[in-house]
């Protein structure tokens, strides 16, 4: 792997495997994972205003608003690890958070230098959306089928409950799609027209096959 930083924004719709890709590449190029959903359901545990603000729209599959967003994302790639690369998943997701993120990037001298899409066809986001599993400690993520933990229930790192998402249910997953199409799609014509954006196919295909395409496109120029 090469020295130069990278920028990196994981674009993708719902279950498209943003967030398995994120744990491979945080740990290859060795920049921090930066998840706007984990940060949002970090707040919602943890009962502060903002995560009771977030709570219903999350469940409802909407987007929380973007002044909410960007502050924190501004607020944590103003720290000291994201200051020689980064890696966004789950942000932006609107055509305002895209241009607020230029602009604070702009600020300090950087850009965004990598865009990934993950195109997953939507019949295989469903099925995996419905098989998703997650740690309710370590926050580890599992799929009933395609990733199952070694014991029926149980984390395999440290032994906790897996639980399903509040969001992963059928209703709520036809809405962030709907979602996904209506507000972020738009993304793809706005980072193509800046020729960051590379396209994985992660389809049918393993997380490490997967990951294997992604190496490749975060190599390149
Ligand atoms: P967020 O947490 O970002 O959810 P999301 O974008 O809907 O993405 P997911 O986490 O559901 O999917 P993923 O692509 O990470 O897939 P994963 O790797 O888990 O956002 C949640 C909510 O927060 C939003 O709806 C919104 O309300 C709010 N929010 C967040 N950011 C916001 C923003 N910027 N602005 C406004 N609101 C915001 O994989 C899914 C499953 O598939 C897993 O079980 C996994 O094991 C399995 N899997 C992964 N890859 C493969 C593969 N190759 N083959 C088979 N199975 C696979």
């Amino acid at each position: 792997m090469t020295e130069t930083q990278r920028n990196v924004i994981l674009l993708g719709a719902p279950g498209a495997g943003k967030g398995t890709q994120a744990v491979r590449i945080a740990a290859g190029y060795a920049v921090p994972h930066i998840s706007t959903g984990e940060m949002l359901r970090a707040a919602v545990a943890a009962g502060t205003e903002m995560g009771k603000a977030a709570q219903k729209i999350m469940e409802s599959g909407a987007l929380v608003p973007d002044e909410v967003v960007i502050g924190v994302v501004r607020d944590r790639l103003a720290q000291a690890d994201a200051q020689k690369g980064f890696l966004l998943d789950g942000f932006p997701r609107t055509i305002e958070q895209a241009e607020r993120l230029d602009a604070m990037l702009a600020d300090g001298g950087r850009l965004v230098t990598h865009v990934i899409l993950i195109d997953v066809p939507e019949d295989e986001l469903v099925e995996r959306l419905a098989g998703r599993r997650m740690c309710t400690s370590c926050g580890k993520g599992y799929h009933v089928v395609f990733d199952p933990p070694q014991s029926d229930g149980v984390c395999d790192v440290c032994g906790a409950e897996l639980h399903q998402r509040s969001d992963d249910n059928e209703a709520t997953v036809r809405s962030r799609l709907e979602v996904y199409r209506a507000q972020t799609e738009p993304l793809v014509g706005y980072y193509e027209h800046r020729g960051v954006l590379k396209t994985a196919d992660g389809g049918g295909r393993t997380p490490d096959e997967v990951f294997v395409c992604v190496e490749q496109l975060l190599e390149g120029d």
